[in-house]
């Protein structure tokens, strides 16, 4: 990789900019110095009602206790509405774009405020109180932002399960954390077709008895069974209520939201997410990252079942006062150059999207871009994944014209927001690298025994302090959270990740380290697919891995051994991605599913990955040690008979 193709802070961005190089080294050596003093005064980018006076108590040792701003009270959704009221009553906070593009919406702030007390006062109504879970299983419309916000005003706990996830998906989800409401529609809209959300949600909770209250938001009037004194609609809830609510006061350490996502083994994990802390974090990030001014239309392109959907389509604007675009279709609908229709009819000047989104319209060339204006485009960012050099170019080049910094945003559910990425003003740009820490950052680079590795180097990324929006626990399982997280690499936060430190202190993340996949940037367990695969009656065992892929960046490699006396067919082959897509969600269908007489073990009976990922990768000429097979046999089996 080449260290020599720097771009340059641009000058025009740099006179404008929130943070200057100079202001960037003072600040990250002041959080580190005195993370007090520091985040006391970020802190009140944030309104509490009691202001904190313990700043920073945490412990990545023993049973691990991380607590911010302890004994501070504030709502965040108030941060988000209320205080912006007498400002910005009449400014839009949201900009919402339909798949349809014939379908747009605005709604201020007054109205957003408005929509959320109405609606925190029918959950109160149906009975749900301050701590308890909301599960919302909703598409990208301005109801899922409400429906967040009106939660988090009378202290409910939401948990927002993706509207691509399948009814066990949503059940899991539904009862690890024992919600007692569920916010849903009737169907979302995606690319010109529909998903039977509220179908989905029924076959859900047969099996989830918490579930006292289903609130309906009608989006297409399509037909839907409604189970008395269970379901209520949306429209009629909120209409009967009150548009006056007083928000509720939390504890900084009050949790806000819970968001489930995959981990090398086992089931999704509970990530809790608390309010003090993280709406610091995510205020702090969402305006240094893309040098947010007053005023600028700022779009992305996330789910809101995402976390990148909640910290930066609702939570992060939305506390700064943003105009934020929730866009509920897809990039290539009606065609591929719909995400610049949407920037030129919005005037969007900050644009955050993910690298397959870019790999996926590269394919259709510059044309459907380049007809489109995009002046209006300031600042563009990327998430999810490493961005390959050559999409990044293409993003600088035919999207951006080489005018607008490209953020690319090094982060994850657990870390509530952005740690590692450039700030437009004060970071020149290395394609392919997330660059430097944000300020109060402490990323280190460790060997497989945990050896810190300094200088130029590559290894384990673990973060060696806590920051204010970190996670908390894992949701009804603390022993997880200190396992998962923090017993690899003692008194250090290990992300998962491997990453490479170049000469100037760059960071150049390599990818997951664990079996973790990144598909089109959404995380999926291998365990989770592989039990998946299991559950079907023809299947006996299943191992799966990534492989690489043009547009997805990694692609869904399963291994399958059919129990005896089952033919491995085509029509088996296609049954089976069908029932991974039924069991998880589309997003978990394998890209390739390879017949396996047998798999490569250990003589201790442990599946040997590597070899399994080499294969998929087609790089059978450097399996490696395969000394240790308790039958080589197999590994030759399928190398000639490798798929796809
Ligand atoms: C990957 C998404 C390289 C990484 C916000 C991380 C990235 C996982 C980047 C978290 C990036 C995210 N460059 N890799 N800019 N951003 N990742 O929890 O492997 O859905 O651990 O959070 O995505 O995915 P998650």
């Amino acid at each position: 990789m080449s260290d020599v193709d720097i771009v340059p802070i641009k000058a025009e961005i740099a006179a404008h900019a929130l943070i200057s190089r100079e202001k960037y080294d003072l600040m990250a050596a002041q959080a580190v110095a005195e993370p007090e003093a520091f985040w006391a005064k970020e802190a009140k980018r944030i309104d509490w009602i009691k202001a904190p006076t313990k700043i920073k108590n945490t412990s990545f040792h023993g049973d691990v206790s991380i607590k911010w701003f302890e004994d501070g009270t504030l709502n965040a959704a108030a941060n988000c509405l209320d205080r912006h009221l007498a400002e910005r009553g009449d400014q839009v906070a949201i900009i919402w774009e339909g798949d349809d593009p014939g379908m747009s919406t605005k709604v201020t702030y007054r109205e957003l405020h408005e929509k959320v007390c109405r609606l925190a006062n029918a959950l109160t109504a149906q009975g749900v109180k301050k701590g308890d879970v909301v599960t919302v299983y909703l598409p990208m419309v301005v109801e899922a932002a409400v429906a967040l916000l009106a939660c988090a005003r009378i202290g409910a706990v939401h948990s927002v399960v993706f509207g691509g996830f399948s009814p066990d998906s949503l059940a899991n989800r539904i009862q690890d954390c024992n919600s007692v409401a569920l916010i849903t529609a009737d169907e979302g809209r995606r690319g010109g077709r529909k998903v039977a959300l509220k179908t989905n949600a029924d076959e859900a909770l047969k099996t989830c008895p918490s579930v006292k209250t289903v609130i309906v938001a009608q989006l297409t009037g399509g037909k839907v069974d409604m189970q008395h004194g269970r379901d209520v609609w949306y429209h009629e809830v909120t209409e009967a209520a009150s548009p006056k609510h007083t928000p509720v006061e939390m504890n900084a350490e009050d949790p806000l939201f819970i968001l489930y996502t995959s981990g090398s083994t086992g089931k999704p994990k509970g990530v809790l997410h608390t309010t003090g802390g993280y709406m610091v974090w995510a205020s702090f990030t969402h305006q240094y990252v893309f040098d947010y001014h007053p005023g600028e239309i700022y779009w992305c392109t996330a789910d809101v079942g995402w976390v990148t959907g909640h910290t930066y389509i609702v939570y992060g604007p939305l506390a700064n006062g943003a105009t934020t675009l929730m866009f509920e279709g897809v990039p290539n609908y009606p065609t591929t150059s719909r995400f610049w229709e949407v920037v030129d009819k919005h005037k969007v000047n900050i644009f955050y999207t993910a690298p397959t989104a870019i790999r996926s319209l590269m394919r259709d060339g510059e044309e459907p871009v380049k007809k489109t204006s995009r002046k209006s485009l300031r600042i563009l960012g990327s998430v999810g994944e490493p961005i390959n050099p050559e999409a990044w170019h293409w993003y600088d080049r035919v999207v951006g014209e080489h005018r607008c910094p490209i953020v690319d945003t090094w982060w994850q559910t657990e870390t509530g927001g952005i740690l590692i990425s450039p700030l437009p003003g004060a970071t020149a740009l290395k394609p392919g690298s997330a660059t430097l820490p944000l300020p109060g950052v402490r990323p280190v680079l460790v060997d497989g025994e945990g050896k810190e590795l300094h200088g130029e180097t590559e290894g384990n990324l673990c973060i060696a302090d806590s920051w204010p929006g970190q996670m908390r626990t894992v949701y009804g399982d603390h022993a997880r959270f200190v396992q998962t997280y923090f017993s690899t690499f003692k008194g250090l936060y290990f992300t998962g990740d491997g990453a490479r430190r170049d000469a100037d202190g760059y960071y150049w993340i390599t990818g997951r380290v664990d079996d973790v996949i990144n598909v089109s940037g959404h995380r999926m367990g291998t365990a989770e697919v592989e039990s998946a695969l299991v559950a079907h009656e023809a299947v006996a065992e299943a191992a799966v891995v990534g492989f690489p892929h043009d547009i997805k960046g990694q692609g869904i490699y399963a291994y399958v051994t059919l129990v005896a006396d089952v033919e491995p067919t085509e029509a088996l082959r296609k049954e089976l991605i069908t029932w991974v897509r039924k069991e998880i969600g589309p997003i978990a269908a394998p890209d390739v599913i390879q017949w396996a007489p047998g798999l490569p073990k250990t003589r201790s009976g442990k599946i040997m990955r590597r070899i399994l990922r080499k294969i998929a990768a087609n790089e059978t000429d450097s399996l490696g040690d395969t000394s240790t097979l308790a039958d080589p046999g197999v590994v030759t089996d399928l190398v000639s008979n490798r798929a796809g």
